[in-house]
């Protein structure tokens, strides 16, 4: 069957999970019906999509389908452009979905931040993807849109002001509000237990590259941050950013994917800003040491059972309210490779907060901006820069609260 004539632009897989459902609201809020984008909800049980979808606008069609059978998921990719998915931890239940994406030749967006699997699903696939003509975009969601794109946009403006690209991109945490929910937790234990098995993920998560294509030059970014540093650009304490294991990786694969776009001597890392004076370091000191206690107990088996209970269960996430309060704000610094005045500074801002409300609209229309928007890229494994670059930007900018703005040169 061809793209053109498949039943639906748009399935989104796992509506009636957290996240899932946040996706399948703002679609109906945005893209109806009625309108003549054609899309469907899925899930495993009809009797949990059915109540999804009476609190949807129009008849939404339900379609039902589980992860583990690769039957059910090549009929799913089979009837649609894209498959949007939020059935995760993906390493768990994600991988029959891609398999069967790639074989069909269906577009593919998702929110994982598994790095071990997505190398795998890399590794196992590209070549068919780029046969079928699948696009299959990882990483949607906070992780790692505002990374990916937030670069870009830096990028773009530093090539128009002097020629070429920052040699440098800095991404800082100003701002942020909201909560985590159970999927996004049990994603992280069940990472955690699979490289108890396996320590051989550990030492990928530690990679700076580890998700650049194979056999390709790598660059000059050594490991994360770990503990309280000054920035003299933004002439403030810094603390670790807890995603940047995973954004960092992203933005690196994308430089690679779009031909050394950003240069071979690019570098790129995050951080969150805490302030000046020694408030400013106490506050970076305990964030750091926090993270790392945080971390250090969940890896540990007995402790991590001890604190699971007291967590948000799969199913459960911030509230309503917390979401609507919730916002996020991220400093980008673009640094000129030849002149210091001519640094650039860009700023994106969420209308919600990160992992769920503004998650939900940057999953959301990535997936319509595959199904809809003309993209140069072929099938393949691509990030969101690569991929959908400023097309996306434009999506999220009018429609999604996600607002990316060109600050003050230098
Ligand atoms: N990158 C980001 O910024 C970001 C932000 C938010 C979430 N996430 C990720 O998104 C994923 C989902 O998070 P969440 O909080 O929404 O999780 P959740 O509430 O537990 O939802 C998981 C969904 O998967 C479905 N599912 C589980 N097993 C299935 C199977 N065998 N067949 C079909 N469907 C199945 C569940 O269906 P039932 O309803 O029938 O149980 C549910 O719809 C997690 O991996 C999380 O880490 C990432």
């Amino acid at each position: 069957m061809s793209e053109s004539d498949r039943e639906f632009d748009v399935v989104v897989f796992g509506a009636t999970g957290f996240t899932g459902q946040l996706v399948a609201e703002y679609m109906g809020e945005q893209y109806g019906p009625p309108s003549d984008l054609r899309w469907a909800i899925a899930g495993r049980s009809q009797a949990k999509l059915d109540a999804v979808a009476s609190g949807l606008p129009g008849e939404i069609e339900c379609l039902v389908a589980d992860s583990a059978n690769a039957e059910d998921m090549r009929t799913l990719a089979a009837r649609t452009r894209v498959v949007c998915t939020t059935v995760g931890p993906y390493a768990k239940y994600g991988s029959e979905l891609v398999a069967a994406c790639v074989e069909q030749g269906t577009h593919y967006c998702d929110l994982a931040g598994e790095i071990h699997w997505m190398r795998r699903m890399i590794d196992a696939h590209q070549s068919a993807a780029e046969r079928s003509g699948a696009r299959i975009v990882h990483t949607c969601g906070f992780d790692c849109i505002p990374s990916d794109l937030g670069t870009l946009f830096v990028q773009n403006a530093m090539r128009e002001r002097a020629g070429e690209p920052a040699n440098h991109v800095k991404f800082r945490v100003v701002a942020s509000k909201g909560g985590a929910s159970g999927g996004t937790i049990d994603s992280g234990v069940n990472m955690m237990e699979e490289a108890r098995d396996d320590p051989q993920i550990l030492e990928l998560n530690a990679d700076p590259y580890a998700l650049n294509p194979l056999n390709m030059p790598r660059g000059l970014d050594g490991l994360d941050q770990t503990s309280a540093e000054q920035d003299p650009d933004f002439r403030q304490w810094t603390a670790p950013f807890v995603m940047a294991s995973i954004n960092t990786r992203v933005v690196r694969r994308s430089n690679a994917l779009m031909n050394y776009a950003y240069g071979h001597d690019f570098r790129y890392d995050e951080a969150v800003l805490t302030g000046t004076g020694a408030a400013g370091f106490a506050k970076a000191a305990a964030l750091a040491a926090g993270t790392a206690m945080m971390m250090g107990a969940m890896a540990i088996g007995p402790i991590r059972n001890l604190v699971l209970p007291l967590l948000p269960k799969p199913g459960e996430g911030p509230s309503k309210e917390t979401r609507e309060n919730g916002y996020f704000e991220i400093a980008l610094l673009g640094l000129n490779p030849n002149d210091p005045e001519g640094n650039v500074r860009a700023t994106i801002k969420g209308d919600r907060d990160p992992g769920y409300g503004s998650t939900a609209k940057m999953l959301a229309e990535s997936a319509v901006c595959l199904a809809r928007d003309a993209l140069e890229v072929a099938g393949g494994f691509w990030t969101p820069a690569s991929a959908m670059g400023t097309q996306l930007i434009e999506r999220l900018d009018s429609n999604a609260g996600v607002t990316f703005t060109l600050d003050t040169v230098n």
